[in-house]
């Protein structure tokens, strides 16, 4: 495919300055950490020419957003389909991008076969066999998995889920055990929302030594980051990256979104079975987001990265979950059709006022 990439910019106005020639997030932040995106199919097969042309220049890390859950490439117990995750290695290599396999166990997405099963013969079977068969014919070709993906309750135990009920509490540790045999080239990761607030992270820090203790290899910790813009918990946020590395891990953000929407439960927990219904109080910015909330989301993005900088030998990776405000899950979750603004590109790929904050510190 031939990209014409002066084109998508013509009749941008001077306000909406492009990215073409000014800056990259990707340039800027090079000495420091990997900067990612979460792609959808249709960015992952460059069905979109906007994303096609900005995800290679802005862009250091991807992210898969839903392929490589097991619902979508383990669809029937002897079933695997790896087309859209071979594309997207294909997408890495040929963009010279680090591909981050998200995910090999959760409890949400998972294959419809797998959903009700009761036995856990058959349970640790189809865990066996999904590490096993996945995490190898990847290892090497992904850069890092989110082994384990929110394992944890808010209060720091351990979720009840089909994994934890029918192969008990050490499933992690024996994830991360099949893993480091499976894909000895890949680095492996713990990844989940809210562990940076005290309960939930003392949880993950149990975990993560429990899995050292074993002998067990785990290179990093994810810090899914879905926070709402006007309540950002800085300061777990920071005492977080102290604690993990402490560990001896790596500490990455990787699903990096800053909701300017209400929230029903005035919560940030990110669980995607979560659902509330829809009404117009809930969707206030659908014509436009007011200066004054652009300018506090700005102010958000330009605190957090201050904090990612400060740290900066701790971090490994950024990733912002979509590439523009159009494509977030945010618009759909957990109220379906709101209009939410949660990243640094606007709908029409614009990079927007937090996209110069962002651009700016890394020169600082
Ligand atoms: C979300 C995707 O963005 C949506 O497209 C999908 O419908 C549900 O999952 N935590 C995670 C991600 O680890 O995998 C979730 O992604 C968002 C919350």
């Amino acid at each position: 495919m031939i990209l014409i990439i002066p084109v998508l910019y013509e009749g941008c106005s001077s306000s909406k300055k492009n990215t073409s020639n000014t800056s990259s997030l990707k340039e800027a932040y090079k000495n420091y950490f990997l900067i990612g995106t979460a792609l959808n199919i249709a960015q992952i097969e460059e069905k979109d020419p906007r994303a096609a042309a900005l995800v290679p220049q802005q862009f250091s890390a991807i992210t898969p957003e839903n392929i490589m859950k097991s619902a979508l490439i383990h669809p029937g117990w002897d079933r695997y389909d790896f087309d859209m995750a071979d594309k997207i290695v294909a997408y890495g290599n040929k963009y010279n991008i680090r591909v981050n396999g998200h995910t090999l166990i959760w409890h949400s997405q998972l294959p419809a076969f797998m959903r009700n099963m009761k036995d856990a013969d058959s349970v640790k079977q189809f865990f066996t066999n999904h590490i096993n068969t996945v995490a190898g014919r990847y290892d090497g070709k992904v850069f890092s998995w989110d082994v384990v993906n929110e394992a944890l309750e808010e209060d720091g135990s351990l979720r009840k889920s089909v994994f934890s009920e029918k192969l008990g509490s050490d499933f992690v540790t024996e994830a991360f055990r099949l893993a480091q045999k499976a894909a000895p080239h890949t680095e492996l990761y713990y990844n989940d929302y809210n562990i940076e607030q005290p309960k939930k992270r003392a949880g993950a820090i149990a975990l993560i030594k429990k899995i050292q203790a074993a002998g067990i290899r785990i290179d990093g910790v994810g810090i899914q980051g879905h926070w709402r813009a006007s309540n950002i918990p800085l300061k777990e946020i920071e005492n977080s990256i102290l604690e993990f590395s402490a560990l001896g891990i790596k500490v990455m953000f990787t699903e990096l979104d800053l909701g300017v929407l209400p929230n029903p439960w005035d919560s940030d927990a990110a669980d995607v079975n979560l659902k509330a219904v829809y009404s117009e109080k809930m969707n206030p910015y659908a014509k436009g987001l007011p200066d004054s909330v652009q300018t506090k989301f700005t102010k958000g993005y330009e605190d957090l990265f201050k904090l990612f900088l400060k740290y900066k030998d701790k971090i490994g990776r950024i990733t912002f979950w979509g590439v523009n405000d159009g494509q977030s899950w945010l618009n759909d979750w957990p109220i379906r059709g709101r209009t939410n603004y949660p990243l640094l590109f606007d709908r029409e790929f614009n990079p927007k006022p937090a996209y110069y904050k962002v651009v700016a510190l890394a020169g600082k």
